[in-house]
Protein backbone atom coordinates (compact mmCIF):
# COMPACT_ATOMS: atom_id res chain seq x y z
CA UNK A 1 0.00 0.00 0.00
CA UNK A 2 1.37 3.22 -0.89
CA UNK A 3 2.49 5.51 2.03
CA UNK A 4 -0.38 8.37 1.15
CA UNK A 5 -3.12 5.58 1.54
CA UNK A 6 -2.25 4.77 5.07
CA UNK A 7 -4.81 5.86 7.43
CA UNK A 8 -4.07 7.60 10.74
CA UNK A 9 -6.91 7.48 13.40
CA UNK A 10 -8.05 11.30 14.35
CA UNK A 11 -10.92 10.13 16.49
CA UNK A 12 -13.42 7.15 17.09
CA UNK A 13 -15.16 6.88 13.66
CA UNK A 14 -12.58 9.74 11.95
CA UNK A 15 -9.63 8.48 9.82
CA UNK A 16 -7.33 10.35 7.11
CA UNK A 17 -4.44 9.59 4.91
CA UNK A 18 -1.47 10.46 5.60
CA UNK A 19 -1.46 13.28 3.06
CA UNK A 20 -4.69 14.85 4.62
CA UNK A 21 -6.63 14.70 0.79
CA UNK A 22 -9.01 12.02 2.05
CA UNK A 23 -11.12 11.51 5.59
CA UNK A 24 -13.17 8.42 5.81
CA UNK A 25 -15.69 9.20 8.59
CA UNK A 26 -18.53 6.53 9.98
CA UNK A 27 -21.94 7.75 9.57
CA UNK A 28 -25.24 6.20 10.53
CA UNK A 29 -25.43 4.84 7.15
CA UNK A 30 -21.97 3.37 6.70
CA UNK A 31 -18.35 4.71 6.47
CA UNK A 32 -17.99 7.81 3.65
CA UNK A 33 -15.14 8.48 2.01
CA UNK A 34 -14.41 12.64 2.07
CA UNK A 35 -11.92 14.30 -0.67
CA UNK A 36 -10.96 17.67 0.35
CA UNK A 37 -9.49 17.98 -3.26
CA UNK A 38 -13.09 17.44 -5.24
CA UNK A 39 -15.87 19.08 -4.27
CA UNK A 40 -19.74 18.37 -5.23
CA UNK A 41 -22.12 20.85 -6.98
CA UNK A 42 -22.46 22.65 -3.23
CA UNK A 43 -18.75 23.24 -2.97
CA UNK A 44 -18.95 20.67 -0.17
CA UNK A 45 -16.30 18.05 -0.07
CA UNK A 46 -17.38 15.11 -2.76
CA UNK A 47 -18.08 12.41 -0.43
CA UNK A 48 -17.91 8.59 -2.26
CA UNK A 49 -20.19 5.89 0.07
CA UNK A 50 -21.56 4.20 1.92
CA UNK A 51 -19.35 1.58 2.46
CA UNK A 52 -19.97 -1.61 4.71
CA UNK A 53 -16.61 -1.90 6.31
CA UNK A 54 -14.22 0.65 7.00
CA UNK A 55 -11.72 -1.16 4.98
CA UNK A 56 -14.43 -1.22 1.56
CA UNK A 57 -14.13 2.48 2.12
CA UNK A 58 -10.16 2.43 2.29
CA UNK A 59 -10.06 0.26 -0.85
CA UNK A 60 -11.75 2.58 -2.90
CA UNK A 61 -9.45 5.78 -2.44
CA UNK A 62 -7.10 3.99 -4.83
CA UNK A 63 -9.78 4.69 -7.64
CA UNK A 64 -10.69 7.45 -6.71
CA UNK A 65 -6.72 9.12 -7.00
CA UNK A 66 -6.64 7.89 -10.41
CA UNK A 67 -10.36 8.51 -11.71
CA UNK A 68 -10.88 11.20 -13.45
CA UNK A 69 -12.22 14.30 -11.99
CA UNK A 70 -15.69 14.72 -11.87
CA UNK A 71 -17.31 17.69 -14.05
CA UNK A 72 -19.18 18.92 -11.37
CA UNK A 73 -16.36 20.73 -9.54
CA UNK A 74 -17.05 24.29 -8.65
CA UNK A 75 -14.20 25.64 -8.39
CA UNK A 76 -13.47 24.81 -12.33
CA UNK A 77 -16.86 25.39 -12.78
CA UNK A 78 -16.87 29.08 -11.84
CA UNK A 79 -13.37 29.61 -13.03
CA UNK A 80 -14.43 28.39 -16.67
CA UNK A 81 -17.60 30.38 -16.27
CA UNK A 82 -15.46 33.44 -15.67
CA UNK A 83 -13.30 33.07 -18.62
CA UNK A 84 -16.37 32.22 -20.88
CA UNK A 85 -17.77 35.53 -19.73
CA UNK A 86 -14.25 37.59 -20.25
CA UNK A 87 -14.42 35.98 -23.58
CA UNK A 88 -17.32 37.41 -24.46
CA UNK A 89 -16.46 41.02 -23.37
CA UNK A 90 -13.33 40.80 -25.39
CA UNK A 91 -15.19 39.60 -28.48
CA UNK A 92 -17.43 42.61 -27.78
CA UNK A 93 -14.97 44.60 -27.78
CA UNK A 94 -13.13 43.25 -30.60
CA UNK A 95 -10.15 41.90 -28.25
CA UNK A 96 -8.33 38.51 -28.06
CA UNK A 97 -10.01 36.04 -25.76
CA UNK A 98 -8.43 35.43 -21.96
CA UNK A 99 -8.49 31.88 -22.64
CA UNK A 100 -6.03 32.51 -25.80
CA UNK A 101 -4.21 35.18 -24.21
CA UNK A 102 -3.29 33.14 -21.39
CA UNK A 103 -2.22 30.24 -24.01
CA UNK A 104 -0.37 32.34 -25.59
CA UNK A 105 1.42 33.62 -22.79
CA UNK A 106 2.40 29.97 -21.87
CA UNK A 107 0.30 30.22 -18.65
CA UNK A 108 0.66 26.95 -16.70
CA UNK A 109 -1.78 26.10 -14.37
CA UNK A 110 -1.00 26.43 -10.72
CA UNK A 111 -1.24 23.52 -8.96
CA UNK A 112 -3.56 23.56 -5.60
CA UNK A 113 -1.57 23.95 -2.62
CA UNK A 114 -1.25 20.63 -0.80
CA UNK A 115 -3.87 20.02 1.69
CA UNK A 116 -2.88 20.11 5.08
CA UNK A 117 -5.66 18.45 6.93
CA UNK A 118 -6.29 22.25 9.01
CA UNK A 119 -8.66 24.26 6.04
CA UNK A 120 -11.92 25.14 7.14
CA UNK A 121 -14.41 22.92 5.63
CA UNK A 122 -18.09 23.96 4.89
CA UNK A 123 -20.18 20.50 4.83
CA UNK A 124 -23.52 19.82 5.37
CA UNK A 125 -24.68 18.32 8.74
CA UNK A 126 -24.71 14.95 9.46
CA UNK A 127 -26.18 12.65 12.25
CA UNK A 128 -23.23 12.08 14.64
CA UNK A 129 -23.02 16.07 14.86
CA UNK A 130 -25.65 16.83 17.06
CA UNK A 131 -23.32 17.05 20.42
CA UNK A 132 -20.66 19.17 18.97
CA UNK A 133 -23.05 21.37 17.23
CA UNK A 134 -25.16 21.95 20.83
CA UNK A 135 -21.67 22.53 22.58
CA UNK A 136 -21.14 25.30 20.08
CA UNK A 137 -24.81 26.80 20.66
CA UNK A 138 -24.84 26.07 24.51
CA UNK A 139 -21.35 28.79 23.92
CA UNK A 140 -23.16 31.28 22.38
CA UNK A 141 -26.62 31.33 24.04
CA UNK A 142 -28.75 29.12 21.84
CA UNK A 143 -31.25 26.52 23.15
CA UNK A 144 -34.40 26.33 20.99
CA UNK A 145 -36.94 23.67 20.22
CA UNK A 146 -35.84 21.85 17.08
CA UNK A 147 -32.02 21.17 18.43
CA UNK A 148 -32.64 17.55 19.27
CA UNK A 149 -30.63 14.71 16.66
CA UNK A 150 -34.23 13.91 15.29
CA UNK A 151 -35.42 17.37 14.74
CA UNK A 152 -32.20 18.49 13.10
CA UNK A 153 -31.87 15.07 11.13
CA UNK A 154 -35.66 15.88 9.91
CA UNK A 155 -34.32 19.65 9.07
CA UNK A 156 -31.47 18.67 6.86
CA UNK A 157 -33.32 16.01 4.79
CA UNK A 158 -36.31 18.71 4.29
CA UNK A 159 -33.44 21.25 3.05
CA UNK A 160 -30.50 19.12 1.31
CA UNK A 161 -27.09 21.25 0.75
CA UNK A 162 -28.53 23.88 3.18
CA UNK A 163 -28.08 22.93 6.62
CA UNK A 164 -24.48 23.59 7.12
CA UNK A 165 -21.42 23.57 9.91
CA UNK A 166 -17.88 24.87 9.00
CA UNK A 167 -14.74 22.26 10.50
CA UNK A 168 -11.60 22.64 10.63
CA UNK A 169 -9.25 19.88 11.50
CA UNK A 170 -12.89 17.87 12.09
CA UNK A 171 -13.85 20.04 14.64
CA UNK A 172 -17.44 22.27 13.87
CA UNK A 173 -16.35 25.79 14.33
CA UNK A 174 -19.41 27.32 12.90
CA UNK A 175 -22.86 26.33 12.00
CA UNK A 176 -26.04 28.15 9.54
CA UNK A 177 -29.12 26.24 9.31
CA UNK A 178 -31.17 26.92 6.44
CA UNK A 179 -34.65 25.95 5.27
CA UNK A 180 -37.33 26.76 2.38
CA UNK A 181 -40.63 26.55 3.01
CA UNK A 182 -41.66 27.19 -0.45
CA UNK A 183 -42.26 30.95 0.13
CA UNK A 184 -39.77 32.70 2.08
CA UNK A 185 -36.22 31.38 3.08
CA UNK A 186 -35.13 31.29 6.38
CA UNK A 187 -31.84 31.22 8.11
CA UNK A 188 -31.37 29.59 11.66
CA UNK A 189 -28.66 29.17 14.42
CA UNK A 190 -25.82 31.07 12.64
CA UNK A 191 -22.98 30.82 15.22
CA UNK A 192 -19.15 30.94 15.05
CA UNK A 193 -16.49 29.64 17.53
CA UNK A 194 -15.66 32.23 19.80
CA UNK A 195 -11.81 31.15 18.87
CA UNK A 196 -12.50 31.63 15.01
CA UNK A 197 -14.23 34.87 14.78
CA UNK A 198 -13.91 37.51 12.40
CA UNK A 199 -12.19 35.01 9.84
CA UNK A 200 -15.09 35.43 7.50
CA UNK A 201 -16.71 31.61 8.79
CA UNK A 202 -20.29 32.85 9.27
CA UNK A 203 -20.08 34.49 6.48
CA UNK A 204 -19.25 32.05 4.28
CA UNK A 205 -21.83 29.76 5.60
CA UNK A 206 -24.58 32.09 5.28
CA UNK A 207 -23.40 32.91 1.80
CA UNK A 208 -23.65 29.08 1.32
CA UNK A 209 -27.05 28.91 2.41
CA UNK A 210 -28.30 31.98 0.20
CA UNK A 211 -26.50 30.96 -2.97
CA UNK A 212 -28.75 27.68 -2.07
CA UNK A 213 -31.33 29.57 -1.16
CA UNK A 214 -31.22 31.68 -4.65
CA UNK A 215 -30.84 28.45 -6.38
CA UNK A 216 -34.61 27.46 -5.54
CA UNK A 217 -35.98 30.45 -6.67
CA UNK A 218 -36.30 31.79 -3.02
CA UNK A 219 -37.08 35.72 -3.58
CA UNK A 220 -36.23 36.73 -0.06
CA UNK A 221 -34.57 35.34 3.46
CA UNK A 222 -35.35 36.02 6.82
CA UNK A 223 -33.06 35.52 10.02
CA UNK A 224 -34.70 36.05 13.70
CA UNK A 225 -32.13 38.25 15.92
CA UNK A 226 -31.84 38.54 19.12
CA UNK A 227 -30.97 41.64 20.99
CA UNK A 228 -28.57 40.15 23.35
CA UNK A 229 -26.74 38.61 20.29
CA UNK A 230 -22.95 39.55 20.41
CA UNK A 231 -22.62 40.68 17.09
CA UNK A 232 -25.19 39.99 15.53
CA UNK A 233 -26.71 43.00 14.27
CA UNK A 234 -23.51 44.03 13.02
CA UNK A 235 -22.85 40.93 10.91
CA UNK A 236 -26.38 40.95 9.40
CA UNK A 237 -26.02 44.49 8.58
CA UNK A 238 -23.04 44.22 7.09
CA UNK A 239 -24.49 41.61 4.47
CA UNK A 240 -27.21 43.41 3.47
CA UNK A 241 -30.20 42.47 5.95
CA UNK A 242 -32.63 45.09 7.31
CA UNK A 243 -34.90 45.13 10.04
CA UNK A 244 -38.13 44.47 8.49
CA UNK A 245 -42.17 45.87 9.37
CA UNK A 246 -43.20 42.98 11.15
CA UNK A 247 -42.90 41.87 14.85
CA UNK A 248 -42.34 38.14 14.65
CA UNK A 249 -45.32 36.24 16.89
CA UNK A 250 -44.91 32.24 17.99
CA UNK A 251 -46.81 29.54 19.62
CA UNK A 252 -45.58 26.38 20.56
CA UNK A 253 -48.10 22.99 19.34
CA UNK A 254 -46.71 20.88 22.13
CA UNK A 255 -44.10 18.83 19.60
CA UNK A 256 -40.34 18.38 20.40
C1 LIG B 1 -22.48 36.98 14.69
C2 LIG B 1 -21.45 35.91 14.40
C3 LIG B 1 -22.17 34.68 13.87
C4 LIG B 1 -20.43 36.43 13.36
O1 LIG B 1 -19.55 35.37 13.03
P1 LIG B 1 -18.12 35.61 12.36
O2 LIG B 1 -17.68 34.30 11.78
O3 LIG B 1 -17.21 36.23 13.33
O4 LIG B 1 -18.48 36.64 11.20
P2 LIG B 1 -17.61 37.07 9.95
O5 LIG B 1 -16.16 36.91 10.26
O6 LIG B 1 -18.11 36.37 8.76
O7 LIG B 1 -17.96 38.64 9.87
C5 LIG B 1 -18.32 39.28 8.66
C6 LIG B 1 -18.54 40.75 8.93
O8 LIG B 1 -19.64 40.95 9.83
C7 LIG B 1 -19.36 42.06 10.71
N1 LIG B 1 -19.19 41.58 12.09
C8 LIG B 1 -19.14 40.30 12.51
N2 LIG B 1 -19.04 40.26 13.86
C9 LIG B 1 -19.01 41.54 14.29
C10 LIG B 1 -18.91 42.14 15.59
N3 LIG B 1 -18.79 41.41 16.71
N4 LIG B 1 -18.92 43.49 15.66
C11 LIG B 1 -19.03 44.25 14.55
N5 LIG B 1 -19.13 43.74 13.29
C12 LIG B 1 -19.12 42.40 13.18
C13 LIG B 1 -18.05 42.66 10.20
O9 LIG B 1 -18.40 43.60 9.20
C14 LIG B 1 -17.37 41.43 9.59
O10 LIG B 1 -16.41 41.78 8.60
P3 LIG B 1 -14.91 42.18 9.08
O11 LIG B 1 -14.44 41.13 10.04
O12 LIG B 1 -14.16 42.16 7.77
O13 LIG B 1 -15.02 43.53 9.71
C15 LIG B 1 -20.64 35.53 15.68
O14 LIG B 1 -20.16 36.70 16.30
C16 LIG B 1 -21.44 34.75 16.71
O15 LIG B 1 -21.45 33.51 16.66
N6 LIG B 1 -22.11 35.44 17.67
C17 LIG B 1 -22.90 34.78 18.68
C18 LIG B 1 -24.12 34.08 18.07
C19 LIG B 1 -25.02 35.05 17.30
O16 LIG B 1 -25.35 36.11 17.77
N7 LIG B 1 -25.41 34.61 16.10
C20 LIG B 1 -26.30 35.36 15.23
C21 LIG B 1 -27.63 34.78 15.36
S1 LIG B 1 -28.87 35.75 14.65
Amino acid sequence: MADEEKLNRERAGTYRTTDSRFTIEQSATGWLLLDSEQTNELGLPLARGPFATLDEARGAIGAARSGPRPISDLGERRAAKQASAKDATARASGGAPERAKGARAGKARKAPPRPTGREMVIRELRTVDGDALRALWRSVGFNSIGDDDRSLARLARRNPGLVLVATEGGRIVGSALGAWDGRRGWIYHVATAESHRRRGVASRLVGQVEAGLSDLGCPKVNVMVRDENEGASEFWAARGYAIGPARQLSRELGWA
